[in-house]
């Protein structure tokens, strides 16, 4: 049993993750994604379980199976991730947002199958509601709020951009351009971004990486290895 290995030092905290990707729905069909497949999140919440403390998991639709004791809420659209979070945000020491959710869906949804016809074919979209902007408006007395940032250029501007915008206390930025970072990998390489600083951890697994998130957000981060 893996978990009695790990020390209990999360016990009494509460902390919301959310994980994996959206499904927005087009027809009875068909739907837009995205390639998040839930790693990062599901190890932040199966980490966090370990070291005691009282988990509750929003989860996209995952390639991950469900972490032991963790309360999961299983979501599919942007939409149902927007009520299941902000219904059970209250109560919560720290939110993890490490959830790709989706930035528009179709403004219509075809109840029936959309058929084919000749020529091109447009599908019109609209924004959904971002759920960590809700967050940071809504935030209580001492909850922290951690962010995920997916960047192919201008990491650093623009995740600190999004770290304002959103009233976050924490940014966990992933530059996709780098080798074993990103969707599907079991190792990422991303920088922690608060207010007072950035520091840049090197490749890890990303049992690793929710580890170091877990210690930065309650404050108890450990000395970098000579
Ligand atoms: N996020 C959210 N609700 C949305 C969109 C994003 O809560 N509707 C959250 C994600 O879970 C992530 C953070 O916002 O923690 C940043 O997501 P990202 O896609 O990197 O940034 P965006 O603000 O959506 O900007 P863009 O996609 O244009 O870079
Ligand atoms: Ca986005």
């Amino acid at each position: 049993l893996k978990e009695i290995r790990y020390e209990k030092d999360l016990a009494g905290k509460k902390i919301l993750v959310t994980a994996g990707p959206t499904r927005e729905a087009i027809d009875p069909v068909r739907y837009i994604t995205n390639h998040s497949t839930g790693k990062m999140g599901y190890a932040i919440a199966k980490t966090a379980a370990y070291r005691g403390a009282q988990v509750t998991l929003v989860t996209g639709p995952a390639e991950e199976k469900p972490p032991m004791f963790v309360d999961l809420v299983p979501v599919e659209s942007a939409k149902e991730m927007f009520e299941a979070v902000t219904a059970r945000s209250a109560g919560q020491d720290a939110i993890i947002k490490a959830a790709a959710v989706a930035d528009y869906r179709p403004k219509f949804v075809n109840t029936e199958k959309t058929k084919k016809k000749d020529g091109d074919m447009a599908i019109q979209l609209e924004r959904t509601d971002d759920i960590l902007k809700w967050l940071g408006e809504h935030k209580k007395e001492g909850q922290f709020l951690c962010g995920f940032s997916m960047e192919t250029e201008h990491m650093l501007e623009n995740s600190r951009a999004k770290l304002e915008k959103k009233k976050l206390d924490m940014i966990v930025a992933n530059n996709l351009k780098v080798d074993g970072a990103g969707f599907g990998t079991d190792t990422n390489v991303v920088t922690l971004i608060t207010r007072e600083k950035e520091t840049e951890l090197p490749k890890m697994s990303k049992e690793d990486v929710a580890g170091r998130i877990l210690d930065a957000v309650f404050g108890m981060e450990r000395k970098e290895p000579e």
